[in-house]
Parts: C-alpha cells; sequence; structure tokens
C-alpha cells in the first residue's frame, strides 16, 4: 500500500510514519515544512520525504494523490491560543488548504482518512460523545474559538456529502487530547502556545508556574498517542471495508481527569522524576489561578467536560486503549525532561 501524508513531521504524522516503517511493508510519501521530528525514519527506504508547504506544493500533492491509494491531510493549527488570536489563519490552512487536498483525492478517488476534532461537539452536553447521535454545540461568532471546530466540521460535512452523492470512500477520526512525546514545542515561551500538558512541562522547565485557566476545574480525558496510533494503523488497513464512511472517535474515556488534577499528577511526577531527584535538574515546581480573558482574550470559551464513546473503534476494529493516564504522563515527561537536558548540552548553556 501506498500512503500519502501531508503534515509528516507533525505530532500525530511522525509517530504514525515511524510505526507504519515498522511494522508495515507499506510505502510512505511524506511532505512537511520541517524534518526536525522525525529523526532517522528520514533515511529509511520506505520513505519519500520531501519538504514542502500544502499551500505551495500543489502539483506535487496532486500527483501524489493519483499515485497513492490513501491521503491522510494531516496539516493544521490545532493550539487554541492560535483560534483566538488569528482565526483567519486557522480558516485559510485548516479549512481552505485541506478542502483542495479533499478535491483532488475526490478527482482521483483515492481514499481520504480525515483528522476531524473532539472539538466538533463543542460545549455538547451528552454524557458521552456520539459520532453519529451527538448535537454539535458552539458559542457565537465573537468567541472566534469555535473556527477550529467550525472548520473541522464542515471539512467533515464535505467529505460526508461527497459519500453520500458519489459513494467517495473516506474515513474521519476524531482525536481527543492526544499526548506523548513531541506533542508541542516547550521551547516557545508565549502563554497558551502549546496544548495544556506541554504547556505545563513547558512551565516547569522554563521555572514558570502552570496556570490553571478558571481554577482548572474542566475536564479532558488524555490518551497516549502509541494507542491513538494504534487505532489509526487499524483505519488505515480498514480490514473489510469496515471503516468506509464511517467517523470514529479515538479517546480514552477512562483518563477523564480536571485540568487541576492534571497539574497536580503532572507536579508529582516531576518530583519523583530521577534526573530531578538526584537534583541533575533543580526545579521547584508551582501552579498558580488564572482567568480565561486574561489567559486566550476575550475570543474564548472552553469546553467543560468532552468524554468520548469508543463503542465504534471497539466494535469495529476491536480496538482498546492500554496507557493510563500516569503512565501516559511519565512517558511525556520524561521525553521533554531528557529533550531539555540535550537541548542545554547541545547549547552548551548551564542546567537548572
Ligand atoms: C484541544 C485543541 O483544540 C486541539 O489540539 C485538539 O483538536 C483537541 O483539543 C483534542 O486534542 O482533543 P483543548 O483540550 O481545549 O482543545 O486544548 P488545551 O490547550 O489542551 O486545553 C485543555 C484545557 O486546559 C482547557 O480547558 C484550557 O483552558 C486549560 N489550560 C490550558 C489551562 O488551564 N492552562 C494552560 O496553560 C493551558
Amino acid at each position: 500500500m501506498k500512503i500519502l501524508i501531508l503534515g509528516v513531521n507533525g505530532f500525530i504524522g511522525s509517530h504514525l510514519t515511524e510505526r507504519i516503517l515498522r511494522d508495515k511493508d507499506w510505502e510512505v510519501y511524506g511532505l512537511d515544512i520541517r524534518f526536525d521530528k522525525l529523526g532517522s525514519v528520514i533515511r529509511h527506504p520506505r520513505f519519500h520525504f520531501v519538504k514542502g508547504d500544502i499551500t505551495v506544493n500543489k502539483k506535487w500533492i496532486d500527483y501524489n494523490i493519483k499515485k497513492c491509494d490513501v491521503v491522510l491531510p494531516l496539516v493544521a493549527i490545532a493550539t487554541p491560543a492560535t483560534y483566538v488570536k488569528h482565526p483567519l489563519k486557522v480558516f485559510n490552512l485548516d479549512f481552505e488548504a485541506n478542502l483542495e487536498v479533499i478535491k483532488s483525492a475526490v478527482k482521483h478517488n483515492t481514499r481520504v482518512i480525515f483528522p476531524s476534532t473532539s472539538e466538533v461537539y463543542g460545549m455538547c452536553t451528552d454524557e458521552i460523545f456520539d459520532e453519529d447521535k451527538s448535537n454539535f454545540i458552539v458559542g457565537p461568532i465573537n468567541k472566534q474559538r469555535w473556527i477550529y471546530s467550525c472548520c473541522k466540521q464542515l471539512l467533515d460535512r464535505v467529505l460526508w456529502a461527497y459519500g453520500f452523492e458519489k459513494g467517495f470512500n473516506f474515513s474521519t477520526f476524531r482525536p481527543y487530547n492526544w499526548l506523548g512525546p513531541r506533542l508541542d514545542s516547550i521551547s516557545a515561551t508565549k502563554e497558551g502556545s502549546s496544548r495544556v500538558v506541554t504547556q505545563f512541562i513547558g512551565n516547569i522547565l522554563r521555572d514558570e508556574p502552570m496556570k490553571l485557566v478558571n481554577g482548572g476545574h474542566q475536564k479532558r480525558c488524555f490518551l497516549y498517542v502509541d494507542d491513538g496510533i494504534d487505532c489509526l494503523i487499524k483505519i488505515i488497513e480498514n480490514k473489510g471495508g469496515v471503516c468506509d464512511r464511517e467517523i470514529i472517535n479515538i479517546g480514552n474515556p477512562d483518563n477523564n481527569i480536571t485540568i487541576r488534577d492534571l497539574a497536580a499528577r503532572i507536579k508529582k511526577i516531576f518530583e519523583r522524576h530521577p534526573l530531578v531527584k538526584s537534583k541533575v535538574l533543580k526545579k521547584k515546581v508551582r501552579i498558580e489561578d488564572i482567568s480565561q480573558d486574561r489567559f486566550y482574550g476575550e475570543g474564548y470559551q472552553d469546553v467543560t467536560f468532552r468524554v468520548p464513546s469508543i463503542k465504534k473503534a471497539r466494535t469495529l476494529l476491536g480496538w482498546e486503549p492500554k496507557y493510563d493516564v500516569d503512565t501516559a504522563l511519565m512517558k511525556t515527561v520524561d521525553y521533554y525532561i531528557r529533550e531539555y537536558i540535550e537541548d542545554k548540552k547541545r547549547c552548551g548553556k548551564e542546567l537548572r
């Protein structure tokens, strides 16, 4: 099988590529503006990488969509602070650029595996979010945080419409707060420039307090990236066509914790980490409260809870998440601590 991954150097793209090349005999064609997360994978004989931009390298994309069996358009801005500050950037990239990719896939009849998001459900009041039954509830237009949710929702609907009217084949997956190595860069110092787990780890490493937006009472279900990739591989394989024109939540309903609890767990993991205990790395962990207006600005609204139904992933694919939240956090924190130390060494800076 030939797989085209746009945004191959991203969090999901890099983990997926690594796994495919390790476990499958598939060829991977990848495009990205950077390759820093790909490591030695870049030299793998079954990996064909091109450095480029989906808004520029359109001919290459169209040609490779025609050549491949499946395309995963993974390029998107996925950080809430950017939805609030630069909603048009989100629209241009997440919606407009990806719509072109989808149209090219329809033209060449190449299966699309589309990364939707848990954010499409917005402030849905269901206890668990069902792919085919739950309503989507988003706030008013002046809360531009919802532009990401709406961009993804409309592309979900466009794909559905191509399936409905033209029999086009696609599968849509909805990640729920995946975490793991390479999630976001922690060297970014801007408030809110990454997702909560990497924001908190970065805060500690930069000697800043972790900031709990609105007291941190809101909840998220965290899923370790390896679990997510297990499911994604099964979706790509699509044995017996079980995922044809299906939308599938990928999350861990058992890892449902408040953001306050998340901060407390990360604090504990840091304090017990061997490199911190042995004082190789000296870090004092602090937690503070902050209002959402101060943290994100007025265009923000939060999701207080979101729990996925994973009945579909279980029944269609026989998938089950394996990692509990502490193991997922431990692996992630450990990765970033070691990266931080390596980075300091590389730059010849003193370790604190
Ligand atoms: C995220 C992003 O929109 C996407 O990456 C993604 O599609 C989706 O969720 C997902 O992975 O399911 P969200 O969970 O709201 O949305 O984003 P985070 O930035 O990770 O924030 C989670 C919660 O922590 C929010 O309630 C936020 O207000 C809070 N937070 C964030 C803090 O309390 N402190 C911080 O420093 C950062």
